[in-house]
């Protein structure tokens, strides 16, 4: 079984980022096969792991919705959507990535919806471990092909409103229908220490800091210039805070 880790938090907070760099750190240990799900709508991924922008499961979806009878003779229709899963696969240097793209639809999609949320479970099976980049929020998830999860990484701002944010999407995923291993706080774009203001913020709401990513200008420079932030020097601080912690993760997973 793949050990999962799905990256979640409110809108611009870093999880694109940190699934990103989560992936270089992965590889970097040595940890594959891998694959990396871009589950948010307005993808961004696979920028930032150097990709080009791939079709995604939605389209893939809407195909077999217009023609669900064009299944090739002698296969199964599931057989048939695994294969087509496959083919829209995209095999990167050491990892492979998947798009989910526009998930929502009428219920007529239910079907389609169905076989391939199980034809992904099965190929999410097939690696050693999964990284799921979520959109904002927390509502879709439960709906998502990412029902159960290892390890989830709730991203939030170092300030009083991060706290806050955390604190709702802690509390709406213990209310989901969602199995979660593990919850970890991961504070993102701090000053590199945890300054007594922020502590006191995340102690008022209840909440446990786990992981404080620094805020690093070489991210920003390889968001510019369009780079891999799988190439980030393990030298750049916010590298070095998350090969600790895939070291931690993975060493974790005893399965
Ligand atoms: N630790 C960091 N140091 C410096 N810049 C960072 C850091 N983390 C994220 N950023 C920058 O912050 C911006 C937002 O990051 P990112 O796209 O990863 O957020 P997101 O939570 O995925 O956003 P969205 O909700 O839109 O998907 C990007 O420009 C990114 O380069
Ligand atoms: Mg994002």
């Amino acid at each position: 079984m793949a050990f999962r880790i799905a990256v979640a938090g409110k809108g611009g907070t870093g999880k694109s980022t940190l699934a990103a760099l989560l992936c270089r750190s992965l590889l970097k240990r040595g940890t594959r096969p891998l694959l990396v799900v871009d589950a948010d709508p307005n993808s961004c991924l696979p920028e930032k792991l150097g990709l080009k922008a791939q079709r995604t499961m939605g389209e893939l979806r809407e195909e077999l919705r217009d023609d669900p009878e064009k299944v090739p003779a002698g296969i199964s229709k599931t057989e048939w959507i695994e294969r087509l899963i496959n083919q829209e696969v995209a095999e990167a240097a050491g990892f492979d990535m998947v798009v989910m793209g526009r998930q929502e639809g009428p219920s007529c999609y239910c079907y389609i919806n169905n076989l391939l949320r199980n034809c992904l479970d099965k190929l999410g099976d097939q690696y050693a471990a999964v990284i799921i980049d979520n959109e904002a929020g927390m509502e879709h998830i439960s709906r998502r092909s990412n029902g159960a999860v290892d390890v989830l990484l709730v991203v939030c701002q170092p300030n009083p409103t991060g706290a806050r944010t955390a604190a709702r999407i802690i509390e709406l995923a213990d209310s989901l229908d969602l199995q979660v291993g593990r919850q970890l706080l991961v504070l993102n774009s701090t000053s590199g220490t945890r300054t007594p203001a922020v502590q006191a913020a995340f102690d008022a709401a209840g909440l446990r800091i786990d992981t404080c990513v620094p805020l690093d200008p070489a991210i920003l420079d390889f968001d510019a210039e369009e780079r891999s932030l799988i190439e980030l020097p393990e030298e750049s601080p916010a590298a070095t805070v998350i090969d600790a912690l895939a070291e931690t993760l993975m060493k974790e997973d005893q399965r």
